[in-house]
């Protein structure tokens, strides 16, 4: 069984597909090329928020989010058990710690009322994030 018909998507704008691939060909700027910065604004329009940067992979997203947080060691992560490896990857990679907890039966989305009992307190600042990525099949 198909579960995603790729090949009907694609055939619908194939020719438009192929216009795009054959400009990067030539003009050849594979890396930060002109069309990623025409997505990205594209993209931070149909979101309505200022700036869109892309990057490589879920799993750099990711990374990149608990960075700007400046995420690190002593540094515990809530995020769900229910998502794909790369979550509680990242949260580690920094050195810090994942604590997990579950999601929504109906949703799939974090149970809030999970997230106060998971914090462990400190004399720090007492939450700095709690994220979430889900998986779903
Ligand atoms: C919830 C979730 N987060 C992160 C990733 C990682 O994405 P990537 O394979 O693009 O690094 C996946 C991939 O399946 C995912 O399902």
């Amino acid at each position: 069984m198909q579960f995603i018909d790729l090949k009907s998507q694609q055939d619908r704008i194939r020719p438009q597909i192929e216009d795009r691939i054959r400009q990067v060909l030539d003009h050849g700027q594979y890396i930060m090329g002109p069309e990623v910065k025409e997505l990205e604004e594209q993209l931070a329009s149909f979101v309505n928020v200022k700036h869109c940067i892309t990057c490589s992979s879920g799993t750099d997203a990711l990374l990149m989010a608990l960075m700007v947080l400046d995420i690190g060691p002593g540094d515990e992560v809530i995020t769900v058990l229910y998502t794909w490896i790369s979550t509680a990857e990242v949260i580690a990679l920094l050195g810090a710690k994942p604590v997990f907890i579950d999601v929504q039966p109906d949703t799939f989305n974090m149970d809030p009322s999970q997230i106060e009992p998971a914090i462990t307190p400190t004399p720090g600042p007492s939450c700095r994030s709690a994220y979430t990525a889900n998986a779903r099949t």
